[in-house]
């Protein structure tokens, strides 16, 4: 498949979690259509509980939804592939496993020979700026670096598409700035497309070429932005002045105003009906 075929298309997608011990069935995701094309950076922003870990399952084919249908270059998502990257919010690499064989896992399960894999794996580390750490062990690192081996290992299979749940929100601010910097120049570098879930609305702002702001019970998505602070960005270099940019903080304002309304209508008990 080239990636120009390898659009995204989820048309009319509910979920339904069946009922949990003594709680009615739970409407995670209802009636949601996206379009993703390859260069597209999709950020997903939304209260707690409205679905954002939902539709990232379903992308990822770790969950089959309920009614609709979810399509990668016009074939039927029935299961994860590798087509398809997932970057964890809690990095998910092998401790017993150092930089390097991380990153190289999922060819070694292909069975690409030793010295292609390396020669891929040692080309994703430079893009993440790992290439002097091939040896250390996961524990030697950082919490920023191991996400980086997370970015680098989810590259390395060349998936069609990457995919994020809040990778950043056990990082502390600083390097969360730095690895949002080196997020834009993963994707401009590799033009696949991207599909990251953040609390952050800022961070979401920041990094999205089109935002979706999600709503719960049931989860939809409700807002749709486009979005080209990355684009000022990779042609500026200047993250601060674009985030204290009077357009910036206007769009800020706007989308907390929203989130802000979907957390305190969450925050009210639910009428239970005997
Ligand atoms: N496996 C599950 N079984 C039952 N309910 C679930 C399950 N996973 C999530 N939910 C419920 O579905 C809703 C959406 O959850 P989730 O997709 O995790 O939201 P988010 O990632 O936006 O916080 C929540 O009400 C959550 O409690
Ligand atoms: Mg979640």
């Amino acid at each position: 498949m080239t990636a120009s075929m390898a659009k995204l298309s989820v048309r009319g997608a509910n979920v339904t979690y069946p009922a949990l011990q003594h709680g009615g069935s739970v409407v995670a995701l209802k009636d949601v259509n996206l379009e993703i094309n390859p260069g597209d950076f999709v950020v997903a922003l939304g209260a707690s509980g409205c679905g954002k870990t939902t539709l990232l399952n379903l992308l990822a084919g770790f969950l089959s939804p309920t009614q609709g249908e979810l399509l990668l270059g016009g074939k039927p998502i029935v299961g994860p592939g590798s087509d398809r990257g997932v970057v964890f919010q809690k990095h998910a690499l092998l401790p017993w496993l150092n930089v390097m064989e991380n990153t190289e896992f999922g060819l070694k399960l292909q069975g690409v020979a030793k010295s292609k894999r390396r020669e891929i794996a040692e080309k994703n580390l430079e893009l993440v700026g790992l290439q002097d750490f091939h040896q250390h062990m996961i524990y030697q690192l950082s919490g920023g670096m191991q996400q980086r081996v997370g970015i680098a290992r989810a590259l390395t299979c060349d998936p069609a598409m990457l995919l994020m749940d809040e990778p950043m929100a056990a990082l502390d601010a600083l390097t969360r700035e730095t690895i949002q910097e080196l997020l834009l120049d993963v994707w401009q570098h590799t033009h696949k497309m991207f599909f990251f879930i953040t609390h952050s609305v800022e961070e979401a702002l920041f990094l999205g070429s089109r935002l979706i702001v999600m709503s719960p019970r049931p989860g939809r998505i409700t807002h749709t932005y486009e979005l080209d602070f990355n684009q000022r960005f990779l042609t500026t270099r200047d993250a601060r002045t674009i985030k204290s940019s009077e357009d910036f903080i206007r769009m800020r304002e706007t989308i907390l105003g929203i989130i802000y309304g979907d957390e305190r209508a969450a925050g009210e008990p639910e009428l239970i009906h005997v």
